[in-house]
């Protein structure tokens, strides 16, 4: 028996020395060890020994035990760290390679534009509402008293999408619209890109508008002054001043042109002004009263009593003022080196 034991014993620890996965070791550790393992069964056959007998083979059994669990253990560690070396050598990390540049994305300088005035009026109680870019013929030009013999309706300027129907030349189509759904009073604004037939370092085919329109009882010509003072103001700094000169425009009477003092050169009329060009004034935006045409074909009956006036103004222009943008096209080129800057 006791040539068993040391047979069944040394071949164990050839076959744990051999063994090249925990998983193989722990195969061979239930086969001797467990409770049907070889060496186990060999143990419960001590109790058929005489007496001179067990005690040594019992002393036999119990070395060959230890010595194989000491070789199980020794062999599971050595294993253990080879297999930390191969996952560490799997999962190296270059701490020395250069990071990845992160890009934040950001806001269109024309979004961060829009977003501004937006906000500023906002605090006056406008609105915003929005009018589709695909318009009717009919909401872009007559319904803001542009007749059909109207230079704007040139194919030059329009885009034509098919019969009655054109890419918006002007947001001024969102005043009808707003009247039409809404009765008085109205107090929106309505941002958007426009399209016009034309292109070069001021002109973009597809810029942005914000239109404005207020109609209410009693609304007057001094209260839109006060709006635009007001937002001229908070764009552009407190003591900027504004201006309305005499102008024409088909949905307003009487209409003016707006202009805002340079807020570079505080109307001093400084020849090198790089932005107002010497005249101390910027041109910004078209403003009126609302044409009583417009409140008939709204519907709106005269014993209401209602007035209004009415806005708008080119986003990128306003863009380009507040930053200094030379060109036009800089806007539209998506170039990261420009945008990135904003
Ligand atoms: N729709 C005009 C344009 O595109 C701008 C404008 C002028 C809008 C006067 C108005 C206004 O509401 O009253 O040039």
């Amino acid at each position: 028996m006791l040539e068993k034991l040391s047979a069944i014993g040394g071949q164990a620890l050839e076959e744990i020395e051999r063994s090249s996965s925990l998983e193989s070791l722990d195969q061979i550790r239930v086969t001797l060890l467990g409770k049907k393992g070889s060496l186990s069964e060999l143990l419960k056959g001590l109790s058929g020994l005489s007496p001179q007998e067990r005690p040594v083979l019992g002393a036999a059994a119990n070395e060959w035990k230890k010595k194989i669990e000491l070789a199980l253990e020794g062999r599971k560690t050595a294993l253990e760290k080879v297999l930390l070396e191969q996952q560490l050598q799997r999962e190296k990390l270059d701490i020395s390679a250069p990071a990845r540049i992160v890009h934040p994305g950001s806001l269109h300088v024309v979004t961060q534009t829009v977003r501004r005035m937006i906000q500023i009026f906002g605090r006056l109680g406008f609105d915003v509402t929005l009018g589709p870019e695909a318009e009717t013929e009919y909401l872009n030009f007559e319904a803001v008293n542009i007749p059909a013999d109207h230079p704007a309706r040139d194919m030059q300027d329009t885009f034509f999408l098919g019969p009655g129907v054109v890419l918006r030349t002007h947001t001024s189509g969102v005043q009808m619209r707003s009247m039409l759904a809404q009765k008085s009073p109205v107090r929106i604004l309505c941002p958007g890109a426009v399209y016009r037939c034309d292109h070069d370092a001021t002109h973009s085919p597809m810029f942005h508008q914000l239109e404005g329109l207020w109609v209410d009882r009693n609304v007057r010509m001094s209260d839109l002054n006060g709006v635009l003072l007001f937002w001229a103001r908070e764009l552009f700094g407190a003591d900027t001043q504004i201006r309305l000169r005499p102008s024409y425009f088909p949905f307003v009477e009487p209409g003016a042109e707006v202009d805002v003092s340079c807020f570079r050169c505080r109307v001093k009329r400084s020849e090198q002004c790089r932005i107002c060009k010497g005249t101390g004034w910027l041109e910004i935006l078209g403003a009126g009263m609302v044409h009583p045409r417009l409140f008939e074909m709204a519907g709106y009956s005269r014993s209401e009593g209602l007035s209004g006036f009415a806005f708008g103004l080119g986003v990128e222009r306003i863009a380009m003022l507040l930053h200094e943008i030379p060109d036009l096209r800089l806007l539209f080129q998506g170039d990261m080196r420009f945008l990135g800057q904003f």
